[in-house]
């Protein structure tokens, strides 16, 4: 059955996963704030993630576990950081503003149809990516009929002819001079008549401020639209100071900040979002080798957190629309239920080459060349960068997990995996009764050590079951009259509903082993 955002962003505000941020005074578009359950869920897949990466990472080629080492950065570097990364001058998106409902778009976000029948003067409707073609038909013959160009019928043949960026060369924003388009004759997303689109314009997404008390332009610093800057900027400092030797990579799970144009699908595209970046360093003739390493590495960690094979795409992503550093990249893509049937960008793998590297060697003027200890000699290492936005993952991990179970109370259950799930279990007095109570408490205290587990006392324990379900919550223990005669505990699995009776004393094996596994 396919989901529905709708219901799982519902779901998240109902038990506490995900909130609009500043929610009381009606939010801030492209801002989210981590409720208890979504801080669990995040802080699990950051901690997995770290511990892949940086405690355990993963055996190399040849047999032995690879080097990489974690930093923890500022978000706000010298301004001069992102001057040498092609930020200030190029970290642009391309944009229209619509001048009657003051809305802006992102012109590669928005399509633009147009009529079979031939229209005088030759109008064009524009509407967001992301719009039903039913929707579409019906805004069209609306518009028409109300300008008496259409019959009344109700029927109007149109056709998509791509975004509206495609009328303009992406790099220099002039209108491709083939094209007879007139941004005057289009109809906007949200407007209602034509002609209130800007041309597109470019728009500088990070976010700025001012450093110490005066408001100048000299004092002007921005916050870090990725996280990784950090990690190059402290390339040296992490060589001088640790006995790494290429190939090896550095590791940074942190905010980042960027000023989308249309934040849009929760928290997929947002204004902050978190970043989970390695980068690796290695020679250049081994770049083919990493590279393919590193996609089987990152493929295997989001099967092994329950997203299907089935629902992962692997995008070549084409050279017209590779990131000004790279030269080969590679997305991971999931099947997000806003996509469906398609994908959308969760991870990706690009090639950066000895970028960034150069680039602030050259800013900076300090060396940053790497001092190869056998072979004495200099060179710039190579880079691959593996980077995943945290709150994304955790996006995939919430829609996967959505399950539709008409046969529950619940109506719907959480199928996290239990090593990401935000409770590992819940402990139910099968009454409020003073012998099941103490019983309960007791596994609670004996439990809580090492696992995040609720004990949930109070509601019929059909209830209890439903608001452990919606929270993904793997298993229940229920203590009831039997468990002071023969020292069990009903354990109740999530996903079959089935019931079966454990020792009280086998509770906490069975938990490290299922999480584990
Ligand atoms: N350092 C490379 C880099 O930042 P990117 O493709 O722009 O590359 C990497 O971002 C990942 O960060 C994306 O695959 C996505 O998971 C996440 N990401 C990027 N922009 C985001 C946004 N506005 N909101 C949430 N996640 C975002």
């Amino acid at each position: 059955m396919s989901k529905d955002m709708k219901d799982i962003v519902s779901l998240c505000k109902r038990r506490g996963f995900i909130f609009p941020a500043s929610d009381i005074y009606g939010g801030l578009n492209g801002f989210w704030d981590y409720g208890p359950l979504g801080t669990e869920l995040k802080n699990n897949l950051r901690d997995r993630w770290w511990k892949d990466m940086v405690i355990t990472p993963p055996i190399g080629p040849d047999g032995n576990p690879i080097e990489i080492v974690g930093v923890d950065s500022s978000i706000i570097q010298n301004p001069k950081c992102w001057e040498a990364s092609g930020h200030v001058g190029g970290f642009n998106d391309p944009m229209v503003d619509c001048k009657a409902s003051k809305k802006r778009y992102r012109a590669d976000h928005v399509v633009v149809y147009q009529t079979l029948e031939v229209l005088e003067p030759n109008i064009c409707f524009a509407f967001d990516k992301d719009t039903e073609e039913e929707e579409v038909h019906k805004r069209i013959v609306k518009f028409l009929k109300k300008k008496g160009l259409a019959s009344t019928t109700g029927h109007v043949k149109f056709t998509k002819t791509g975004t509206l960026l495609d009328y303009y060369d992406p790099k220099t924003l002039a209108l491709s001079e083939k094209s007879n388009f007139d941004i005057s004759l289009v109809l906007g997303p949200d407007a209602s008549d034509v002609g209130t689109l800007t041309a597109p314009k470019t728009f500088n997404m990070m976010f700025h401020t001012f450093v110490g008390a005066t408001a100048g332009d000299e004092n002007k610093a921005y916050l870090r639209p990725e996280t990784c800057a950090g990690i190059f900027l402290n390339f040296k400092n992490v060589v001088d100071s640790s006995r790494v030797k290429v190939p090896f990579g550095i590791a940074q799970v942190g905010k980042a900040f960027r000023n989308e144009v249309t934040p849009r699908n929760f928290i997929f595209r947002s204004r902050e979002f978190e970043q989970m970046e390695l980068e690796w360093f290695c020679a250049e003739e081994d770049v083919p080798m990493w590279f393919d390493f590193w996609v089987e590495q990152r493929t295997n960690f989001w099967l092994s957190l329950g997203l299907p094979k089935e629902s992962l795409h692997f995008l070549k992503v084409p050279k017209d629309d590779l990131a000004h550093y790279s030269s080969r990249t590679i997305d991971v893509e999931y099947k997000f239920p806003f996509a469906d049937p398609d994908f959308d960008e969760l991870e990706g793998i690009a090639h950066r080459g000895c970028f960034d590297l150069t680039q602030h060697q050259e800013f900076s003027g300090q060396k940053l060349e790497y001092l190869d200890p056998v072979a004495q000699k200099k060179f710039m290492p190579h880079v691959i960068e593996p980077s995943t936005g945290l709150t994304r993952g955790v996006l995939a991990l919430l829609c996967e997990a959505y399950t539709v179970d008409e046969n529950r109370p619940s109506g719907v259950y959480m199928n996290f995996t239990p090593a990401m799930a935000p409770k590992k279990a819940a402990i139910l007095p099968l009454t409020a009764k003073e012998d099941h109570v103490p019983t309960a408490q007791k596994l609670y205290m004996d439990l809580r050590e090492e696992f995040v587990v609720d004990l949930d006392i109070k509601q019929n324990i059909g209830k209890r079951y439903a608001r452990q379900d919606e929270i993904g919550t793997p298993y229940c223990f229920t203590i009831d009259n039997e468990t002071a005669t023969d020292h069990s505990v009903t354990v109740r699995e999530r996903n079959t509903m089935s019931q079966e009776r454990i020792a009280l004393d086998k509770v906490k094996d069975f938990l490290r082993e299922k999480i584990k596994g």
